[in-house]
């Protein structure tokens, strides 16, 4: 990646992965990604805020090699996650009088993870300072923001904020600023729902604290920095608050046929009741558009066949992630179809108790529905419409 100043003795020296399609072999990064490293050149020390991912190594050392880098005091731990720490290993080899900043949980994960001695650290407390030379960085240890050992630096007098994976966007482009805002909030939000929904709560908490920090630039470890920390900031206050939408978000596999005429029947009843309708076939969707919707939707109505006595195994993998993403659904249902019988509704409403809904009755019905299954589909309808205008999600 080119090298960007952006402020005085600030640089971005990260890198663009134009072609990676995969994160922890299951998120979709349609648009590829970046891992963005800031090299801080203090009047005395030089620090260098997270690394890269190691497949990328070269191209940050590249990076520093042009910019005529002899010397690193300081190598800023924020993360311990390898697509931010993997290139640590080979900087303290390079730069071998570097320390390693960070706190004792992300030490600790280093030490496991990389296998970076001990007396290489340098172990920081929330709120401490480390001066630079007419720079100074504050750590803001915010545990939970993807992992437990997270934190956030804090450039003081040029007011950037380095928060690493919080905020970021999985996309590759050559903007170093979010100047496509359509496209970065796209990405951002994406990006919100597959890593960081489920921290929901705890990035609730430390967006009080951030909220207090005057702020000119974020710049994260993923995807372009935000010359208006404004755009990034009231979209995380939205995706993180209680508010839902008017969304039925419908995760749906159908064999042969009757599930899918249930499933078409449905939307068009949501329709008519002016509910806006997101159905996904799990066997064709991207899973991060399905993560996506979830941000905001007010209901979840999983549709599958009966296969086995249970759920499509799909669906079962589906309403798994949907679980373990932790939306702030408030209600969940199922629909579907059976030939013999069996326990497809006991089964998912078992998998999806983190989302703390209230499951609104199911509709499961024998063979290819009928008349009286397409009435009960109109009853199901009724009845979201009515949750939905009690949570005044009507516009
Ligand atoms: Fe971008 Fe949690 O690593």
């Amino acid at each position: 990646m080119a090298i960007r100043e952006i402020k005085g003795g600030v640089f971005s020296i990260g890198v663009i992965d134009w072609d990676r399609r995969i994160f922890d072999e299951l998120i979709p990064l349609p648009n590829g990604t970046s891992y963005n490293a800031y090299l801080i050149k203090g009047r005395e020390k030089t620090a260098l805020i997270d690394t890269v991912d190691p497949t990328k190594e070269y191209e940050l050392l590249a990076n520093l090699q042009k910019l005529g880098v002899e010397n690193i005091d300081y190598v800023i731990s924020n993360h311990a996650e390898q697509d931010h720490s993997g290139t640590i290993p080979k900087i303290l080899e390079l730069y071998p009088d570097a320390r390693v900043v960070t706190n004792e949980k992300c030490k600790e994960f280093l030490i496991e993870l990389l296998l970076i001695q001990e007396e290489k650290f340098l172990v920081i407390k929330d709120g401490e300072t480390l001066p630079l030379g007419g720079k100074t960085l504050e750590f803001i240890i915010a545990p939970w923001v993807h992992w437990p050992e997270t934190m956030l630096t804090y450039l003081k007098e040029d007011k950037i904020l380095f928060p690493c994976d919080l905020f970021g966007s999985h996309l590759a482009t050559s903007d170093l600023y979010a100047i496509e805002e359509c496209m970065v909030y796209t990405s951002a939000k994406k990006y919100y729902a597959e890593i960081m929904m489920p921290f929901r709560t705890s990035i609730k908490k430390h967006m009080e604290r951030i909220d207090g920090i005057d702020v000119d630039l974020i710049a994260p470890s993923h995807g372009p920095v935000y010359h208006k920390p404004k755009f990034i900031l009231d979209a995380y206050e939205d995706w993180v608050s209680d508010n839902v939408k008017n969304e039925v978000i419908i995760p749906y596999v159908s064999m042969h046929g009757s599930t899918e005429k249930m499933v078409d029947y449905f939307i068009h009843a949501l329709m008519e009741r002016n509910i806006i309708v997101k159905p996904f076939n799990i066997t064709k969707t991207d899973i991060g558009e399905l993560a996506m919707a979830l941000v905001d939707a007010a209901t979840v109505v999983i549709a599958s066949p009966t296969v086995l006595a249970g759920p499509h195994p799909s669906v079962v993998y589906a309403a798994y992630l949907v679980n373990a993403l932790r939306p702030k659904t408030k209600f969940v249902s199922v629909i579907g179809s059976y030939g013999w019988g069996g326990k497809m509704v006991e089964f998912l409403t078992e998998t999806l108790t983190n989302l703390k809904s209230d499951v609104l009755e199911p509709v499961v019905i024998k063979g290819y529905p009928k008349p009286e299954d397409f009435k009960e589909l109109e009853r199901l309808a009724d009845k979201i419409f009515m949750k939905h205008k009690e949570q005044n999600v009507f516009k």
